[in-house]
């Protein structure tokens, strides 16, 4: 197998370019990827210290979270409670402060800055014919770069991505304003790098694609093994914040994260039609999976889903105020003994009398720590409708030290959750348009997202195609660190 060629000269000059602009971040990022295989020996590498972490998460509970100045833009009608949303959305001024939104994440992935205190990049061009080499003005150019951008989108966008998206670290992918959606090709990889925040984005119909050479970073390109068709697929990275995403009809997982990923929200996304949802930890054999710290918040988990809202193996997880409705095997399931709290959610079982069960222990021929009785797998507060029931395991103490590790911010009472999750999926409301498009307008994505077509979008509200004053000059910004690319 060839190794990609690296087109050094072009690296440097980017190097020296971003240098004299002041924006070179300090940050890590993946340094190659292999001939063969996909894999990238990273370390499982976390920025902030573990314990540290776990400690400030464990001592939220109970605690007000009005606390933080952003989160106290209160007065508004448009408070939901919901403390994400709560904390950007009554901002007018949401569309020159976008970049406020990385201060709103909740849960382990809350440190994920993504592309803050870099440039704004504007996507204006849906092309992705060229993998190796992609124009500036795509947004698989601004995905692989060094430094830091906050890419946001032109105009509303539909991207067949024609191999994997490889991400490079500090980006955040800020669909707000437009119908921004990924569909009928490959999906989005962020493996070996951290501090990634995708929000407000469509990904449906996605495909294998592979194998192919494709481009990273700016100063390397490499062979790629075939991907699976998931939609976003974690793979030793960490300070991930997925937000308000739709995710339907893949070919794998909707989202996996896997290989000492950790410090992960998926939150307010909306999930249908799908078999397998999200994986995290994906073999028995895989102990530095213990790691693994992940939040589910907010999700909306709807019809035509069958099992993993998650299926975790050996790691933390709090999975709180999500609504789960009609699952067909199981909705929180796993192996491996991981840690799973189950806090305020609403659980409402399909008719069929087989699929009643929220949990499911799965045996998947490794160690079973002493029996499944034996992992500390706990249900707190949730709401259980039609028949719905989750069997509890080992501690029922979730204040005592064996959950600390699994808690990651103050779940609600479950009767909120219809409220804090009526917004689930992209806001389907135009630039201008989230004041209006509020409580009594709740996304309903009424077509399934199925073949060929897309899945709903109303322009509520105001719609207003002009990009805002300060957006243009961070575009020219922008602009010049690649005209001086070619100097
Ligand atoms: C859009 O990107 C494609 C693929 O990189 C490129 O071939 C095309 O020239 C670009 N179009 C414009 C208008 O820049
Ligand atoms: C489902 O369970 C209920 C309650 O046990 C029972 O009355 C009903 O007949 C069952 N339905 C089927 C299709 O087995």
């Amino acid at each position: 197998m060839r190794e990609g060629r690296r087109t050094s000269i072009t690296g440097e000059l980017i190097l020296v370019c971003l240098a004299s602009l002041s924006i070179v971040p300090q940050l890590h990022h993946a340094t190659s990827t292999e001939g063969s295989v996909n894999k990238l020996h990273t370390h499982g590498k976390t920025e902030l210290g573990a314990e540290e972490q776990v400690k400030a998460h464990f001592n939220e509970r109970g605690k007000m979270q009005g606390s933080e100045v952003r989160r106290q833009l209160a007065t508004s009608a448009c408070q939901t409670g919901n403390s994400i949303d709560d904390c950007w959305r009554c901002d007018s001024s949401w569309e020159t402060n976008r970049q406020s939104l990385a201060d709103c994440a909740i849960g382990f992935g809350k440190n994920a800055v993504g592309g803050k205190h870099g440039s704004l990049y504007v996507v204006t061009n849906d092309s992705d014919d060229d993998v190796v080499n992609p124009s500036y003005g795509t947004l698989r150019w601004a995905a692989i770069q060094t430094e830091p951008l906050w890419i946001i989108f032109s105009q509303d966008t539909s991207i067949a991505l024609t191999q994997e998206l490889i991400m490079n670290s500090y980006k955040t992918i800020d669909g707000r304003g437009y119908n921004v959606q990924i569909s009928g090709g490959a999906g989005i990889t962020i493996q070996g790098i951290s501090n990634i925040i995708i929000h407000g984005i469509r990904m449906f119909n996605l495909v294998p694609t592979g194998p192919a050479m494709v481009r990273d970073s700016p100063a390397h390109y490499g062979h790629r093994l075939r991907s699976d068709g998931s939609a976003i697929s974690i793979f030793a990275g960490t300070n991930v914040w997925l937000d308000h995403l739709y995710l339907s009809d893949c070919t794998t997982n909707l989202i996996s994260a896997i290989e000492a990923s950790t410090f992960i929200t998926v939150s307010n996304s909306y999930f249908t039609n799908h078999d397998k949802v999200m994986l995290f930890g994906a073999h028995p054999e895989d102990t530095f999976d213990t790691v693994m710290q992940v939040t589910v918040a907010y999700n909306h988990f709807g019809t035509g889903l069958t099992q993993r809202m998650p299926r975790c193996r050996f790691g933390y997880f709090h999975v709180f105020n999500n609504d789960y409705l009609d699952w067909k095997m199981y909705a929180i399931g796993g192996s491996q003994n991981p840690t799973i709290l189950s806090e305020g959610n609403r659980f409402k079982a399909s008719d069929n009398n087989n699929s009643k069960e929220v949990t499911k222990r799965v045996a998947d021929g490794g160690n079973d720590f002493g029996g499944w009785e034996n992992w500390n797998w706990r249900s707190s507060d949730d709401m259980f409708l039609n028949g719905a029931f989750f069997q509890d395991s080992g501690s029922s103490n979730i204040d005592s030290s064996l959950y600390e590790k699994a808690t990651s911010f103050s779940a609600k009472p479950s009767s909120h959750v219809e409220t804090l999750t009526a917004n689930a999926g992209p806001f389907q409301c135009g630039l201008g348009g989230y004041l209006s498009c509020d409580s009594g307008t709740p996304n309903t994505y009424g077509g399934s997202g199925g073949y060929g077509s897309s899945p709903g979008w109303y322009s509520a509200g105001m719609r207003n195609h002009n990009i805002p004053v300060q957006a243009v000059f961070l575009l020219l910004f922008s602009t010049l660190s690649v005209v001086c690319m070619f100097i």
